[in-house]
């Protein structure tokens, strides 16, 4: 299979590698690539896909999401069954629509006082004063952290999401990310025992009190025993990792297609109900992470490839997303594709695994685009934009808009 020439980090391919997926879909769809740290397979159609992320006793993430076997413990993407349920069972509450809607007034109120700084310039780059506040926000109020750690938390993120290609880039962020949360949870717990606090009860009044760190450091998990400190360290660093640029590129993509396509955009603003359509096809058209690695846990054959036990397979989203057979002109991009089709793309992956983060990156897209459309009644891109660094996630550095 090594015969088609496709190179996942080849400077063509980060540019636009739609093209690519079509052919694999088409000739190719088991292709092994040998030029990074291992050999990867990779997965392009839609069933293979879904296939892969609805068979846990097949396909492990136990080496991690990147392309290197990644042995770090605590981020609950590392997790098998039983281990796995566990630990999402004891995060889920913390990401329920209603636990969710609480961050709804501070994000808007965010959105509304952005477009308020830069209103009068008539010009702006979106990622930097836009796309990239809210996220942080979001995060930073779901964890309880406070405003002043969000710039850092900005800076470890983008080191973290490096290293899922680059695993030698990461390793000072991940110092500090455990550092900082370590020192979180400790204060939290000692609060908690200061105030003679029983079990699963917060420390009201003397820390932070609400947020995930708080969950996490406060709450026991279903065996009665607390989440080790380092392990509460590296699940807030993979939810950095997660939460973070993702949503950014959910923004930035949005809004850059919209650009690209005014027929798009007139119908948005002419029907602006369809903002959860247009946010949903969004995540379909340009998937913001590309494709992430599973790993077998036994030899497997998929269209005549023999994979033997324990291979690298990166099962392709954003390609999956553009399969005939389950998405009817699936390279035309409409914002008023029905929820019921546009929702079965594989952005947010599918099964037991499935984005716990998706309604609340889907209530941040939508406050973005509703608040930005709804406030400059036309602006148009004023400068090319290019793709982010990491190869395996698709979103926009920078978009620059003017308007009258
Ligand atoms: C548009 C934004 C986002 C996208 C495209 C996205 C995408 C994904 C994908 C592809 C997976 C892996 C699924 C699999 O293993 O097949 C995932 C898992 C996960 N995401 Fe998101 N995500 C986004 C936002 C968020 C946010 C905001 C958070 C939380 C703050 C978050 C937390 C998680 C967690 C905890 C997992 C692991 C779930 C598990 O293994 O059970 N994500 N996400």
């Amino acid at each position: 299979m090594d015969h088609f020439n496709y190179d996942p980090v080849g400077p063509e391919i980060l540019e636009d590698p739609i093209p690519s997926y079509s052919n694999l879909r088409e000739q190719c769809p088991v292709h092994q690539h040998q030029g990074l740290e291992n050999p990867v397979y990779s997965f392009s159609r839609y069933a293979d896909v879904q296939s892969v992320l609805v068979d846990q006793d097949t396909w492990s993430n136990r080496f991690g999401p990147g392309v290197s076997y990644d042995k770090n413990v605590g981020d609950l993407q590392r997790y098998d069954p039983p281990d796995h349920q566990i630990r999402r069972r004891f995060l889920r509450s913390e990401f329920l629509p209603r636990t969710i809607a609480r961050s709804e007034p501070a994000i808007q109120m965010l959105a509304d006082e952005l477009i308020d700084n830069f209103y009068d310039q008539g010009r702006v780059e979106l990622h930097d004063n836009y796309a990239l506040p809210l996220p942080v926000k979001a995060f930073t109020e779901l964890m309880g952290i406070s405003d002043e750690d969000s710039g850092d938390f900005k800076t470890w993120a983008d080191e973290l999401t490096l290293g899922m290609t680059y695993p030698d880039r990461s390793k000072q962020a991940r110092k500090a990310v455990v550092a900082y949360t370590t020192e979180q949870v400790r204060n939290r717990r000692e609060a908690m025992a200061e105030a003679n606090l029983p079990v699963g009860k917060d420390p009201v009044g003397t820390v932070v009190s609400e947020g995930l760190i708080s969950h996490l450091s406060c709450h026991p998990l279903d065996n009665g025993e607390f989440m080790p400190d380092e392990e509460v360290a590296s699940m807030i660093g993979q939810l950095l990792v997660a939460g973070h640029e993702t949503t950014t590129s959910l923004i930035t993509n949005a809004i850059w297609r919209l650009l690209l396509h005014p027929e798009q955009m007139n119908l948005l603003r002419e029907n602006m109900d369809l903002v959860p359509n247009a946010i949903e096809e969004s995540l379909r058209f340009d998937s913001p992470v590309l494709g992430i690695c599973k790993t077998n846990n036994l030899p497997v054959e998929y269209h005549q490839v023999e994979i033997p036990q324990d291979s690298k397979v990166m099962v392709l989203y954003a390609s999956a997303n553009r399969d005939g057979s389950v998405f009817s002109d699936p390279d035309v991009f409409r914002v008023d594709r029905p929820l019921l089709e546009s929702k079965r793309h594989l952005s947010f992956g599918w099964g037991a695994h499935f984005c716990l983060g998706a309604h609340l990156a889907r209530l941040v897209g939508r406050l973005a685009l509703e608040t930005l459309l709804n406030r400059i009644s036309d602006f148009r891109l004023d400068e090319p934009t290019e793709r982010v660094l990491p190869p395996f996630l698709w979103g926009r550095k920078q978009v620059t808009i003017t308007w009258d």
